[in-house]
């Protein structure tokens, strides 16, 4: 049996371990694995890599992909690259393809596995923890420690200036990154986008922290988080090849009217990319490897058309289809958690 395995969309610590468990499970039942480079670029211009339990034994800690990223969308351009997508998984002699993504590239393994029986199996990955199919998913934890680890360090500038500090996080339209992120740096308050921003509330919670002694506030707000009755910020770029807006500005603006409206010396800081680069977190190195192994087992036993998944802590299988890619939005029950502190 051969198996093509490929990483597309936005990159995120936890694709080698993947990876690595995938070509090790296919490898203990005598199956190759091919590496098909950036995504659905690497199917439509013939790029690969060979992949052997030898060449991925040490990638586990390591981030990004071996295997390169990109946002590429076959249906974009439906008679070249369809046509030749299928020529080149045909050219390999593949049986299967895995197919590790979010919600755009797995949207397209679901319509390639609908519109052409295209034999596929489905690992969801992202920082953004926003893909309905699955409570968690790797990448996720990871992005939630550098936040930590960062927002600790702006703690101690913003603490001797006795500032008020806003940090943007990424997450798009789910606010998981911001709120997991903001509850552990014990933030002031944390903005999310399924929570229209309450300035006068924000304001307040800020001030009477000042009055209770408080010299300095943390405000986490999610790159997606947006005023009542307006659209998140977006940064003004051309839309990637899937309709996506480049999200951001939100925390800059909002440090601008919490400055306005208390006088307290306020800065903003993106995180941006730093979000999902370096070594994934321990949990997200076992997350990844046990998707990995369950789909590789999906695949030895030809049960295409599935995606792995993880359900009370268990890794199930669930067939491909629109729900997996489902927008999961933030549960409020932690945002109601988080903001017991918003007072
Ligand atoms: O989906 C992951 C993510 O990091 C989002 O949180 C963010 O909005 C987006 O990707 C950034 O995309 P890019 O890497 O294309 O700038």
């Amino acid at each position: 049996m051969r198996v093509g395995l490929l990483t597309g969309g936005g990159d995120c610590p936890g694709l080698n371990a993947v990876i690595r468990a995938v070509v090790q499970q296919l490898s203990n039942e005598s199956a190759t694995a091919l590496g098909i480079l950036e995504g659905w670029r690497g199917l439509v211009h013939n790029l690969t890599m060979p992949l052997s339990p030898a060449t991925t034994e040490g990638i586990i800690a390591q981030g990004g992909s071996i295997l390169g990223a990109s946002r590429t969308n076959p249906y974009r351009n439906p008679d070249t690259d369809l046509t030749a997508l299928r020529e080149n998984f045909a050219r390999h002699e593949l049986d299967a393809l895995v197919v590790i993504g979010g919600d755009d590239t797995l949207g397209v393994a679901i319509r390639l596995h609908n519109d052409f029986q295209m034999p596929i199996v489905g690992i969801p990955k992202t920082i953004d923890n926003d893909l309905m199919a699955t409570d968690f998913s790797f990448g996720f934890d990871t992005a939630i420690n550098i936040v930590t680890e960062a927002v600790d360090r702006i703690r101690t500038t913003t603490e001797s200036h006795r500032r008020v500090v806003v940090v943007e996080t990424m997450g798009r339209h789910s606010g998981w990154i911001a709120c997991f992120s903001g509850i552990a740096v014990g933030a002031d308050y944390i903005l999310v986008p399924e929570v229209p921003i309450d300035l006068p509330h924000l304001i307040s919670a800020l001030r009477s922290h000042r009055a209770a002694g408080k010299k300095y506030g943390v405000v986490i707000a999610a790159e997606g988080a947006r005023f009542p009755d307006q659209g998140p910020l977006t940064l003004g770029h051309d839309p990637d090849s899937f309709g996506n807006p480049r999200l951001g500005g939100i925390g800059a603006v909002v440090a601008e009217a919490i400055s306005r409206h208390t006088g307290f010396e306020t800065r903003s800081v993106a995180l941006g990319h730093l979000q999902r680069g370096g070594s994934p977190s321990a949990s997200d190195r076992i997350l990844a490897t046990r998707m990995g192994l369950a789909a590789g087992r999906l695949v030895l036993q030809r049960k295409m058309g599935t995606v792995v998944a993880v359900v009370d802590g268990h890794i199930v299988e669930t067939k491909m289809g629109e729900h997996v890619v489902a927008a999961k939005t933030l549960d409020l029950t932690y945002y109601d958690e988080a903001a017991a502190f918003f007072r």
